[in-house]
C-alpha cells in the first residue's frame, strides 16, 4: 500500500476503532445476578448490558437497572414466543449475547437457533441435580437440603429448548455443612455466582467474532 495523509489517518482511526459487544440480560426476579453482571461490564471497552428484557412487569430487577441506565422492555408472553417482534427487538438494540439471569420461561427454539451458543444461563445447582421445571431459585437449595447433600453450587450452560439441559460450560462448588438452612446455601451459591458468571461471559464474548 502506498502510504499518503489519507491511508495514515484512516490506519490511526482503525488502531483505536472498537467494536462494541451489546449483551441483552433476560431476567424475571430479583435481579441481583443482573446488578452484578451490569457492574462488572461497565468497565470493559468493547462489551457492554445493553438492554434488559424481564416477561414479568413488577419484577425487582426492572427498577434496579434502570437505575443503574440500563433500557428495560418487559413482554407479555404472547410477544415473547413472536419471532418477528422479538429478533427485530433484539435487532434495534443491536443484542449479539444473551444472559439468562433468573429468567424462567423456556427460550423458543427462534432465539436459540438465531443465537446459536450465544445464550447462556446460570443454574443454582450441580446440574444435572436439581434441574428441571420448577426447579429454581429457593426450590433447589431447599431441596439441596431436604437430600442432606454436602455440598451445591452453580452451573452455567448454554440454552437450548428444555429446561437446564444445554452444554455445560463451567461449574464450581461449595460446602453445605448439616447446619445450614436452604437460606445458607442460597447465599454461598449466589456469592459463587457473582464470583463466576461475569468472567466466564466475558471469555466466551472475547471469542466470538461477529
Ligand atoms: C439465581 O440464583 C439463578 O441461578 C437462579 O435464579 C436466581 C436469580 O437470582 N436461576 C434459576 O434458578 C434458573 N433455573 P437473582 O434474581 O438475585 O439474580
Amino acid at each position: 500500500m502506498q502510504i499518503n495523509a489519507q491511508n495514515v489517518v484512516f490506519c490511526a482511526f482503525a488502531k483505536d476503532l472498537i467494536i462494541m459487544k451489546k449483551i441483552a440480560v433476560f431476567a424475571s426476579g430479583t435481579g441481583s445476578n443482573a446488578v452484578n453482571l451490569v457492574q462488572y461490564f461497565s468497565t470493559k471497552k468493547d462489551m457492554e448490558i445493553a438492554l434488559l428484557l424481564s416477561n414479568k412487569a413488577n419484577a425487582p430487577v426492572i427498577d434496579k437497572m434502570k437505575a443503574l441506565g440500563v433500557p428495560t422492555v418487559v413482554v407479555t408472553n404472547e410477544k415473547f414466543e413472536d419471532s418477528s417482534y422479538m429478533l427485530s427487538l433484539l435487532r434495534e438494540y443491536d443484542i449479539s449475547f444473551i444472559i439468562l439471569a433468573g429468567f424462567l420461561k423456556i427460550i423458543p427454539p427462534f432465539l436459540t437457533e438465531t443465537f446459536d451458543n450465544k445464550i447462556i444461563n446460570i443454574h443454582p445447582s450441580l446440574l444435572p441435580k436439581y434441574g428441571g421445571k420448577g426447579m429454581y431459585g429457593m426450590k433447589v437449595h431447599e431441596a439441596v437440603v431436604a437430600a442432606g447433600d454436602k455440598e451445591s453450587g452453580i452451573t452455567i450452560h448454554y440454552l437450548n429448548n428444555r429446561y437446564d439441559e444445554g452444554e455445560v460450560i463451567f461449574q464450581a462448588v461449595c460446602e453445605v455443612t448439616t447446619d445450614d438452612t436452604a437460606e445458607d446455601v442460597a447465599k454461598k451459591v449466589h456469592a459463587l455466582e457473582y464470583e463466576h458468571y461475569p468472567k466466564v461471559a466475558e471469555k466466551i464474548l472475547q471469542s466470538i467474532k461477529n
